[in-house]
């Protein structure tokens, strides 16, 4: 087995520098769009044997360190009631806007209501024994609501706001049965056979570094150490740079990076207690190689011989990039990061 991404996670040293993408398994895979043309996104996510062959592409194709369940933030939202559906970006046909919606939301039966998950999970871990570790992840509470409420993708979030700073007690409801769901949802992700758990707070960095304090940090800090020490937990907070002593508040081994923070800075500031994975632009995956190898090795640098490094883009992986580049990023972290 190759623990690499496990060992680092918790802050041991490893023979090379351990790596994956953020939305690895994707459509800037031919391998992917071939599954793909078959059925819908979600019916992808809901067909376990297909999920797992697309989960386990990149892990081929790239040589990546670790596999990434393939579902989506939004699954667990659909059996709390509102209707989902991707054009391709989500939307839900019903957002939650007063108090009476969020009350008519219901804390799924993880068995039941998400089973195709928990069978993805359990396909994986056997079919990758011996190979790579699996990650499982959820949404943020604050980017999850950020969707249920907006109803679909957003510049301004000035619903979810408004109703933040307008109905500050409706937001604290939805807040609270948000985090719940999630508890009881990454923990049945872990009895099924999650390695460790990614939670991926997209527009975290939206509000203000003293209204993520105020509105954000309380959930999230219930949501991570609600899931105990069984397996570690990256937190991924898109635009952390300004505010990463708040972000490591909600706990977690890890912290995810995205590209606007200098890697060897952020880890100055926040300790050895605190592992992080991170943070090439995903832009540079256009290339030119020469440019893609100067990019990691300026990561690897910064991160010098400190342990607890994961490397990884700092957002997901764009749907054109060329696979070549992708591959040879990873060929390039392992080579350049090799220990003697
Ligand atoms: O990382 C992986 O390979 C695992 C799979 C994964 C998906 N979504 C599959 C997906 C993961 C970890 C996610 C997380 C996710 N989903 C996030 C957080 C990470 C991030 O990128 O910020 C967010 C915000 C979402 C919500 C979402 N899902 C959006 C905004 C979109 C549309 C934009 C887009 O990339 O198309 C999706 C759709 C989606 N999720 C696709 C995939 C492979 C594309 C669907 C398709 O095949 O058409």
């Amino acid at each position: 087995m190759n623990n690499r991404f496990l060992d680092a996670c918790r802050g041991l040293p490893v023979d090379r520098t351990p790596v994956w993408l953020m939305r690895q398994a994707g459509r800037y895979l031919p391998q992917y769009m071939k599954v793909r043309e078959k059925c819908t996104f979600l019916q992808l996510c809901k067909t376990p044997d297909l999920a797992a062959e697309v989960s386990i592409q990149p892990v081929d194709i790239l040589g990546v360190d670790a596999a990434i369940l393939f579902s989506d933030i939004l699954t667990p939202v659909e059996p709390m009631g509102l209707k989902l559906d991707f054009v391709p970006g989500p939307v839900f046909e019903n957002p939650v806007r007063s108090m009476a919606d969020v009350a008519a939301l219901r804390i799924p039966e993880m068995e039941e209501d998400v089973p195709y998950v928990l069978e993805t999970i359990r396909i994986l871990r056997r079919e990758l024994e011996g190979r790579v570790p699996l990650i499982g992840f959820g949404g943020a509470p604050f980017t999850l609501a950020c969707y249920m409420v907006e109803g679909k993708g957003s510049k301004d979030f000035a619903t979810i706001k408004q109703m933040m700073y307008g109905a500050p007690e409706v937001y604290a409801a939805l807040m609270d049965k948000i985090t719940v769901m999630l508890i009881a949802y990454l923990k049945t992700q872990i009895a099924a056979g999650a390695q460790a758990i990614q939670v991926f707070d997209t527009w975290g960095g939206v509000p203000s570094p003293s209204d993520y304090e105020k509105y954000v940090l309380p959930y999230t800090s219930r949501l991570i150490a609600g899931l105990g020490t069984e397996v570690p937990v990256i937190h991924f907070v898109k635009g952390a740079g300004t505010m990463l002593e708040s972000v490591r508040k909600a706990g977690g081994d890890v912290m995810g990076l995205d590209w606007h923070v200098n890697l060897g800075m952020a880890r100055d500031q926040l300790g050895s207690g605190m592992a992080v994975q991170g943070n090439l632009d995903p832009t540079v995956l256009y290339g030119p190689k020469p440019l893609i190898e100067a990019e990691v090795k300026r990561i690897l640098d910064e991160n010098g011989d400190r342990p607890g490094h994961i490397f990884n883009l700092g957002h997901g992986i764009l749907p054109t990039v060329p696979p070549e580049n992708a591959i040879h990023m990873v060929e390039c972290v392992h080579r350049l990061s090799m220990r003697s």
